[in-house]
């Protein structure tokens, strides 16, 4: 009779000790907890699981040092021993050798009767996270980006306006000098002005549009690739470029012209500096489930795994030396503003492989 208390709180110790190891299989954090002596007494289900995780009965009861690999146990060492000895947590961001993961690593100690008597180590894998504030940074600094581009845009209309109004006071003023050949140099400097003039108010004019996107423009994919591509064409980075144009007729999407050519142009332009010593530049345009998809390929190295969810970031680049690293953020940025995607989409073979996705807008005449 008298044994039967300590029966029923062996039964509740029993009891809860099951529920804390299912609590801990139950973490989405990977997590192990080793005694004073550097045994581990704890490993939960996720570190069994993915390339370097162990069974639990393997590793149970052993020293940590038998555990981990032996670089791992190196710097793991000091850090478990200084919060057994000062009760403070520790924490900090480590990768997997890869780098393709990215973990929030804490070690936190465990308090019985006052004092520290395990320290557990936790592991949150944060890849996705970091990324996500990563495109969040990304889309702030365009954001601010375009502000500033429209602000600028503005305020340069002004000055230009004055500057086509002195042109044609020093035109007029001009035609009044004695010598012929004075006169016709005059006529043909305001010539120059005026249609500089006109340029750059062309180019203030389509950075306030690209801000204020046009649901109502429509392009027609064979004849605005065709132009972008007759323009890049002349340009020395080319001269070893082949260039393959698949345009089928009718392929309209909605999307102003003016865009779409900065698009072709920003990825033509990566393509051709990915391919120095020469290859060749693919375009091709078909329709897929009511969206026209523009497929930008080159025969260059490719993107590198390592870098494909960075180079659509603002002032990204590998080239800082020539480059900003806006060229493929404000594609994006404009493809989007207009109902489409710009995406890096690797293919079998090797090469740089992009893909322009837009709202189609039916074969109508333009
Ligand atoms: N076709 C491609 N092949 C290989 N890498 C590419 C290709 N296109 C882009 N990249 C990579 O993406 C990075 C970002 O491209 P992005 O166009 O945004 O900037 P950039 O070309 O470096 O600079 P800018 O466009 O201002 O000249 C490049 O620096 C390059 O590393
Ligand atoms: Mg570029």
């Amino acid at each position: 009779m008298a044994s039967r208390p300590s029966t029923t709180a062996a039964r509740r110790t029993s009891e809860l000790s099951a529920l804390g190891a299912a609590i801990l299989d139950a973490l989405p954090i990977s997590l192990y907890v080793t005694d004073r002596r550097l045994r581990i007494v704890a490993w939960n289900s996720l570190r069994e699981q993915g390339p370097i995780g162990k069974p639990r009965e393997r590793v149970l009861g052993r020293h940590l040092r038998h555990v981990v690999p032996p670089r791992g146990y190196k710097v793991t060492l000091p850090v478990i021993r200084k919060v057994l000895e000062q009760g403070i947590p520790h924490e900090h961001f480590t990768e997997t050798q890869d780098g393709s993961r990215l973990f929030h690593a804490r070690r936190l100690p465990v308090r019985q009767h006052g004092k520290v008597s395990h320290v557990l180590s936790w592991f949150e894998d944060i890849t996705e996270r970091r990324a996500m504030e990563m495109r969040l940074i990304a889309s702030d600094r365009l954001a601010y980006l375009g502000q500033l581009v429209a602000g600028v845009a503005h305020e340069v209309s002004n000055p230009l306006a004055g500057i086509s109004g002195c042109a044609e006071v020093l035109a007029s003023l001009a035609q009044k000098a004695p010598k012929a050949a004075d006169r016709k140099e005059a006529r043909s400097f305001q010539q120059l002005i005026r249609s500089e003039v006109a340029r750059c108010e062309r180019i203030v004019r389509s950075l306030l549009d690209a801000a204020r996107p046009d649901p109502g423009t429509r392009a027609d994919l064979r004849s605005t690739v065709g132009t972008a591509l007759r323009l890049l064409e002349r340009h020395p980075a080319f001269a070893r470029v082949r260039v393959v144009s698949r345009m089928p007729k009718g392929l309209v999407a909605r999307v102003d012209p003016d865009s779409l050519k900065q698009v072709v142009m920003a990825l033509a332009s990566n393509a051709a500096r990915a391919m120095p010593t020469g290859g060749t530049l693919t375009l091709r345009g078909h329709r897929q489930r009511g969206q026209v998809v523009l497929d930008v390929m080159d025969t260059g190295p490719g993107v590198p795994v390592s870098l494909r969810s960075r180079i659509f970031e603002p002032y990204f680049t590998t080239h800082p030396e020539s480059g900003t690293g806006l060229g493929l953020a404000i594609a994006r940025s404009l493809v989007r503003g207009r109902g489409g995607d710009l995406v890096y989409r690797p293919r079998g073979r090797p090469g740089g492989s992009f893909r322009v996705i837009l709202r189609a807008a039916g074969g109508e005449a333009l």
